[in-house]
């Protein structure tokens, strides 16, 4: 009885935490909420911590759960992700998908992609539970905006930044989901948000009938969708203004163009569907690279000739000025001259 009147308790102060939450939100007159504040120059960039894994958990098909303990840890808003500094020195990104009130714990889940980069492989048969990880942020650009109501489009791992969205969002506001995956089995928490209201779910097995599915979405809409490349590129050819969260990198698409090494006398084509990281790795193996996306300001090179398609969301308009990350962005010409 004790123990029944515990978790009484405890599912009750979780709702209270909840709804205050929603409250928050609601009332804020900045929602969405403010990214947290990082630095504007200079690294590190983002707040670094070493946390417990405490807890792996496989909650689907080819899908862990790691929870990362730590103290009065920053808080975060639905959509933020963190970055994990793997073992290996690899950092990935991944959405926080737990509870935003839980201030000595965050929440990812990972999907293992046997042929991808190596950051899902190194997570499933390394990350063990007693490691510590260094983890950066969070940082959120995928925030909940004010709308009159919602739609969200989740593929697969795609519905860890969808999740705390769902759970934030008022008891009125309108919303559903689509959430797309080869089979329940492989769907990570499924069963979590049908919970929030099977009438507002539909999960879809296979490939989706987005004609069908998104046919009669409500003026002034928020459109949301997280997933693979095809179902995000899908989404967006409907609705232009969709939200998206995206973990792998665009660097590539766009013209060739030539680089120069300056001090190692050398000049390179990157092709439309190269990046200028894998032309300077092909010349210059050692040449220093973690994340492949934009984030983590290890690839940084001087420019200095040229211009540049910045395709980070990392450096500041001042470093802009005479560098590059050189695993996204790109020339905005024919040529770049770095300092290599
Ligand atoms: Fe991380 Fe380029 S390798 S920003």
């Amino acid at each position: 009885m004790p123990k029944l009147r515990t978790v009484a308790v405890v599912a009750g102060a979780a709702l209270l935490a909840r709804r205050a939450m929603r409250r928050r939100i609601q009332a804020s007159p900045l929602w969405p909420m403010p990214a947290l504040e990082e630095p504007v120059s200079g690294r590190p960039r983002s707040r670094s911590l070493r946390l417990l894994v405490t807890s792996r958990e496989e909650v689907a098909e080819g899908v862990v759960r790691l929870r990362l303990e730590g103290r009065e840890l920053p808080g975060w808003e639905p959509g933020a992700h963190l970055d994990l500094v793997l073992p290996s020195g690899l950092v990935r990104q991944y959405s926080l998908c737990g509870d935003p009130e839980d201030t000595s714990s965050y929440t990812v889940a990972t999907r293992l992609v046997p042929d991808g980069r190596g950051g899902s492989r190194e997570v499933h048969e390394q990350v063990r539970e007693g490691m510590e990880l260094e983890v950066r942020g969070p940082r959120n650009r995928f925030p909940l905006v004010r709308a009159e109501s919602y739609v969200f489009v989740a593929g697969g791992i795609g519905i860890t930044p969808v999740l705390p969205m769902l759970r934030a969002l008022p008891d009125d506001v309108e919303w559903r989901l689509v959430y797309c995956g080869r089979g329940r089995a492989s769907m990570p928490f499924v069963e979590d948000v049908e919970k929030l209201g099977r009438d507002r779910v539909t999960v879809v097995e296979g490939l989706p009938d987005l004609d069908a599915l998104l046919a009669g979405v409500p003026e002034g809409a928020a459109v949301y969708c997280c997933g693979p490349e095809g179902l995000m590129a899908a989404v967006q050819e409907r609705f232009p203004s969709v939200h998206l969260e995206r973990f792998t990198p665009r660097a590539s698409g766009g013209d060739a163009f030539e680089v120069e090494l300056r001090r190692s006398g050398r000049t390179l084509t990157v092709t439309a569907d190269s990046t200028v990281l894998a032309a300077v790795r092909a010349e210059l193996p050692d040449t220093l690279y973690s994340c492949e996306q934009g984030f983590c300001g290890t690839c940084q090179q001087r420019v200095l000739e040229g211009e540049v398609d910045h395709r980070d969301e990392l450096l500041t308009d001042a470093e802009r000025g005479d560098s590059m990350l050189i695993c996204v962005s790109r020339a905005r010409g024919e040529r770049l001259v770095l300092d290599m």
